[in-house]
């Protein structure tokens, strides 16, 4: 079982200063940034479930914290590591192999202050049993930030590239996975994700759509105006229906004190 522990030194004294932002991490890095800059002095114990190469986990160890990454992929770890010692925080960064479908019996209960899972509700066998380990990963009053892919954006552009009975299929069921063929378990919309966070305990604070546009617009427009398309995303995130409409929907949810 990993055990998260706190280190003595504390390094994030000062506001966090966000990674270079994308269409696709904006919106969340805003969102973490306020609860880090909530527990600005605090060195905080983070668990990313499906961290990946470490996309959040790195700079979230360059500003101070100390980040676990439980991921299934050897690969995604190995590529974690490496980027972690080339950014200079390998002493802060934990790669575990595990299946996040296992994630109850790799974490120890109530050590965690902020808990990751990214794009990985929408890929596990079950995704009550992992939201139920996330919460209980975490510390009373701890923090989660959960992303899962959008129904109603996958069903809008099945139907724009012409494939109309996928997006009926993904419309219609209940999981809002359109079959074995496709490459996502479920789908989620705003009232599925809160459902499923508190039935395991967790309060939903707050909920972004993450790619309102971004998929949506030819490559020439969201390269040519990477700024202005970042701006813009951030701008619609939390307002209906734009949100809704999202590829993605963040959720920051919080265990009861
Ligand atoms: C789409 S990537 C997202 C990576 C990262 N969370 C991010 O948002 O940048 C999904 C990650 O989840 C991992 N993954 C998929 N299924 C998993 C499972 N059942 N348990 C643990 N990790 C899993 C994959 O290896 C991959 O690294």
């Amino acid at each position: 079982m990993v055990r998260v522990t706190r280190l003595d030194r504390v390094e994030q004294t000062t506001r966090f200063t966000e990674p270079p932002l994308t269409p696709r991490t904006a919106v969340i890095w805003s969102v973490l940034a306020a609860e880090l800059d909530r527990r600005a002095g605090d060195q905080l114990t983070v668990l990313d479930v499906g961290g990946g190469t470490g996309g959040f986990a790195v700079p979230l160890a360059q500003a101070g914290h100390r980040v676990t990454v439980v991921d299934a992929s050897p690969d995604a770890l190995a590529a974690l590591t490496r980027r972690a010692a080339e950014a200079g925080v390998a002493d802060r960064v934990r790669a575990v192999q595990g299946d996040g479908d296992a994630l109850a019996g790799l974490v120890e209960p109530a050590g965690v202050d902020l808990v990751l899972c990214h794009s990985v509700l929408e890929v596990v066998d079950d995704p009550a049993p992992v939201a139920t380990a996330l919460a209980a990963a975490l510390r009373p009053a701890g923090a989660a930030s959960v992303l899962v892919a959008g129904r109603a954006a996958a069903v809008l552009t099945r139907a724009m590239n012409g494939h109309l009975d996928v997006a009926a299929t993904l419309a219609a069921a209940p999981d809002g996975s359109a079959g074995a063929r496709d490459t996502l378990r479920r789908r989620f919309d705003a009232d599925s994700a809160t459902a499923l966070l508190a039935a395991a305990g967790l309060t939903v604070e707050e909920i972004h759509g993450v790619r309102v546009l971004a998929d949506l617009l030819p490559a020439a427009v969201a390269d040519g105006q990477p700024a202005a398309l970042v701006e813009l995303e951030r701008a619609l995130a939390a307002r209906s229906p734009y949100r809704d409409l999202a590829a993605q929907l963040h959720l920051f949810a919080r265990r009861p004190a």
